[in-house]
C-alpha cells in the first residue's frame, strides 16, 4: 500500500466508533446463503441417532429426513449434502452398494426430490462409505487403483443424477476423475448437473469423527495419504485445481476448512472460480467440545464462518449450518 497517512492525521478508530459506522465499512457479509448442510442418513425407521464423537450431529432414519429439508428450506440454506451411514453387512471390497439403486443416498434423493425443488442436493462420490476397507476406492497389489476406480465412481455419479442431485461431488482424490464424469454425464444428457470437485482435499487428521459418523472408522487400517494430499504443500494444491478446472469442474472445494485459509485465498486469486470450504468434522467437534459457555460458542461459529468469506470462499459446508442460522437471520 502506498501514501497511506499516518497518525494523528489518521485515526482508524473514527470508523469504528458507532455501529451504524461499522456497518458501513464492513467488508464481507454472511448469511445463510453462504452454507451447506450436511447430514448423515440410515436405515430404519423414527431413528434420531446421536454421534457420540459429534455432539449434536445425528444420524436420521429416512423418515425423518424431510423435516431436516424444511427447516433448511425456511432457513434458507442453499443446499445439503447427504452422507449415508452404511450397514456394515452392505460393504464389501468394491464398495458394490454405491451402485445399488436402492442404497441409503438413493432412496433419500428420491424422496427428497419429489416434494422439495427449491433446495440443492450434493452427493460425495467416493466409496469409503462402502468399502469394508474404508478406502475411496478399489484396493489392487495393497494400492488404491486410480483406473479402475474411477470405472466405479463414473457409474455412481451417473446412478446419483439418474435419482436427482443437483451437484456431483467427487471427494476421492483419484487423478482424472472428473474429465471422466463430466464426459459420462454429458453422453447421458446430464450436460446440467453440476460438479462441485473436492480438488483439494488434505490426508488430514480432522476427518475422524466423519469416519465415526458413516462408520468406516473401525475399518479403516491405514491412512488415506497416497491419494489425499500432504499438509505441506501448496503448489500442488493449484496444479489440482488447475487441472479439475481443465477437466469441466463447476466449482471445487477446498478441505478442512480453518487450518486451509491460505489456500483459498491462492486459489481465488489465481482461478476466479468459485471455491468452497468445508469445516469438517475434527473442526465442527473441537469448537463444539473445547467451549462450554454456549452463548460464546456461536460468536466463535461465526467468527470461524466469517473468516472463510474473507479467505474468499463462496460457501462453506458446516455442520453448524442449521444451528447458526437464527443468528444470521
Ligand atoms: C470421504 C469423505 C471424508 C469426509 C467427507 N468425505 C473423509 C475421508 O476422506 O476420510 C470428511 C468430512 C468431515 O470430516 O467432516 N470421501
Amino acid at each position: 500500500m502506498k501514501n497511506i497517512a499516518s497518525y494523528p492525521s489518521t485515526r482508524l478508530r473514527r470508523n469504528r466508533k458507532n455501529d451504524w459506522s461499522r456497518r458501513l465499512v464492513q467488508e464481507n457479509n454472511l448469511s445463510t446463503n453462504d452454507l451447506i448442510w450436511p447430514i448423515f442418513i440410515r436405515e430404519g425407521k423414527n431413528i434420531i441417532e446421536p454421534i457420540k464423537s459429534m455432539p449434536g450431529v445425528f444420524r436420521y432414519s429416512l423418515d425423518k429426513v424431510e423435516k431436516l429439508v424444511e427447516k433448511s428450506l425456511a432457513n434458507k440454506i442453499p443446499m445439503i449434502a447427504l452422507f449415508p451411514s452404511t450397514d456394515e453387512s452392505k460393504k464389501d471390497l468394491k464398495g458394490s452398494e454405491a451402485l445399488n439403486k436402492n442404497n441409503l443416498v438413493c432412496k433419500a434423493l428420491r424422496l427428497i426430490k419429489r416434494n422439495y425443488k427449491d433446495i440443492g442436493l450434493m452427493c460425495d462420490v467416493a466409496l469409503d462409505p462402502y468399502t469394508s476397507h474404508g478406502h475411496d476406492g478399489v484396493i489392487k497389489n495393497n494400492y488404491v487403483d486410480n483406473d479402475e476406480t474411477i470405472k466405479i465412481l463414473v457409474k455412481q455419479s451417473l446412478l446419483q443424477a439418474e435419482m436427482g442431485c443437483d451437484v456431483i461431488a467427487p471427494s476421492d482424490m483419484m487423478d482424472g476423475r472428473v474429465g471422466a464424469i463430466r464426459k459420462s454425464l454429458d453422453k447421458n444428457n446430464f450436460k446440467l448437473v453440476q460438479i462441485l470437485s473436492y480438488a483439494v482435499k488434505y490426508a488430514s487428521n480432522f476427518y475422524g469423527p466423519f469416519r465415526d459418523a458413516i462408520g468406516s472408522k473401525k475399518s479403516l487400517k491405514s491412512d488415506k495419504k497416497n491419494y489425499q494430499m500432504s499438509f505441506f504443500n501448496t503448489d500442488e494444491a493449484l496444479r489440482e485445481v488447475s487441472l479439475d478446472i481443465k477437466e469441466g469442474a463447476d466449482f471445487v472445494m477446498v478441505k478442512p476448512g480453518m487450518p486451509y485459509l491460505d489456500i483459498i485465498s491462492k486459489i481465488k486469486e489465481n482461478f476466479k472460480i468459485p471455491v468452497f470450504a468445508y469445516q469438517v468434522s475434527g473442526e465442527y467437534s473441537i469448537i463444539k467440545n473445547g467451549i462450554n459457555d454456549n452463548l460464546f460458542t456461536k460468536d466463535i461459529i461465526i467468527e470461524t464462518l466469517a473468516s472463510f468469506k474473507r479467505s474468499g470462499a463462496s460457501a462453506i459446508v458446516t455442520y453448524f449450518a442449521n444451528e447458526i442460522a437464527k443468528e444470521l437471520k
